[in-house]
């Protein structure tokens, strides 16, 4: 689709102020917010449903820092949400944005080549008002513009209010959302993000940075300059054996978000009480932490500490990073969710591509998928 796209820089690209939520469906909202709230630290703050005249779907609001997720399941096998949880099972349908305008930010987006996916429309209730109007991006996934300043309520019209504490881990807000799209799709995805939203290419990464025996794969992180709102594109490449991308595209019946990384101020602290809930991260054999060498050197953290707790450390000309991957969310090997925490570094953790990829490979191994 973007290779029929024309530039129109004549249109301004569409004034971004941060994520907004995102939202998934799922195939049981009810036992998906007890384990986002239970295990993740979410509060429950919403909630739509029979109860509140919605007929067929139930949503489930939840928020820690400003990292706010949507969780939605429906109630009848027609329609949109039970076909995409039938097709790809539990997955990221919507990832919303934060804007002034929605149908100015709709009509650049479209102009700029983005395909319309519902036209700008008003939300109403007794708290106000929501303009929101979504586009299409890769796979079934979706961006909706949100424009919520004259609204009160808490999360959208036609949700009441919860409050059920989850009590918190110390997450705070999207750190980036990755996208896995087929081979060679990669570059047409980055365009789609220039072109329609004025991002840039901060880093990237080939089968020569991210190399294991066998997991290959292309990755290039989209960004807005102004928001630092962060997009990576994945695409398989080849290797020896199946890539980890291209495991995911055949569970997810292609493309979608493959993971989103949560930002902590005390990844220690967060993944400890993750640990205790029942999140369950991907292991890291000693030997990473043996071979660490000078890259511990001088970190606030003790590294013991971040061996019990398997996570990965990775360092640049700017500072550090730690960083940890959860098992995927679900049955099929599909999303998954990351915890950093950047002590200076702006990067991905890519000296910690090979010991990840290790990781996600004796999984993809034990699956029956390598
Ligand atoms: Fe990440």
């Amino acid at each position: 689709m973007t290779a029929t796209l024309e530039t129109t820089p004549d249109i301004q690209v569409p004034m971004l102020q941060g994520t907004d939520h995102v939202e998934l469906y799922v195939g049981n909202a009810r036992q998906a917010a007890y384990h986002y709230r239970n295990a993740f630290g979410f509060d429950v703050i919403a909630y739509a449903g029979p109860e509140t005249g919605v007929r067929d779907r139930a949503s489930y609001v939840l928020q820690q820092g400003k990292v706010r997720l949507v969780l939605t399941a429906p109630l009848t096998p027609e329609g949109e949400i039970a076909e995409h949880v039938w097709l790809h099972g539990d997955g990221v349908k919507r990832i919303a944005l934060r804007v002034e305008d929605a149908t100015a930010a709709y009509e650049a987006a479209t102009r700029r080549g983005a395909r319309g996916i519902a036209e700008p429309a008003r939300a109403v209730d007794s708290r106000g008002v929501i303009t929101h109007a979504s586009i299409a991006t890769y796979g079934d996934t979706v961006h909706t513009f949100v424009e919520r300043d004259e609204y009160q309520g808490v999360h959208w019209p036609g949700y009441r209010d919860e409050s059920r504490a989850g009590g918190g881990v110390g997450l705070r807000f999207i750190d980036h959302a990755v996208g896995n799209v087929d081979v060679g799709r990669m570059d047409d995805w980055v365009s789609f993000y220039s072109e329609v939203f004025g991002f840039q290419v901060f880093q990237e990464f080939d089968e020569h940075d991210i190399a294991t025996q066998y997991s290959a794969l292309r990755s290039k992180v989209t960004r807005d300059p102004r928001t630092q709102i962060t997009f990576p594109i994945n695409e398989p490449a080849v290797g020896l054996k199946a890539s980890q991308i291209q495991e995911y595209l055949d569970y997810y019946r292609g493309s979608g978000v493959q993971h989103i990384a949560l930002h902590t101020d005390d990844i220690v602290a967060t993944v400890s009480a993750m640990s205790e809930h029942g999140v369950e991260f991907l292991n890291t054999p000693d030997a990473y932490y043996a071979a660490l060498g000078a890259r511990a050197d001088g970190i606030d953290e003790d590294l013991d500490r971040l061996r019990d707790l398997k996570i990965l450390l990775d360092r640049d000309d700017d500072g550090y990073l730690l960083q940890i991957f959860t098992r995927p969310v679900g049955d099929r090997p599909t999303l998954f969710f990351e915890v950093i925490q950047r002590k200076g570094s702006k990067g991905f953790g890519k000296g910690n591509f090979k010991a990840l990829f290790e990781s996600i490979e004796r999984e993809q191994a034990a699956r029956g998928n390598l």
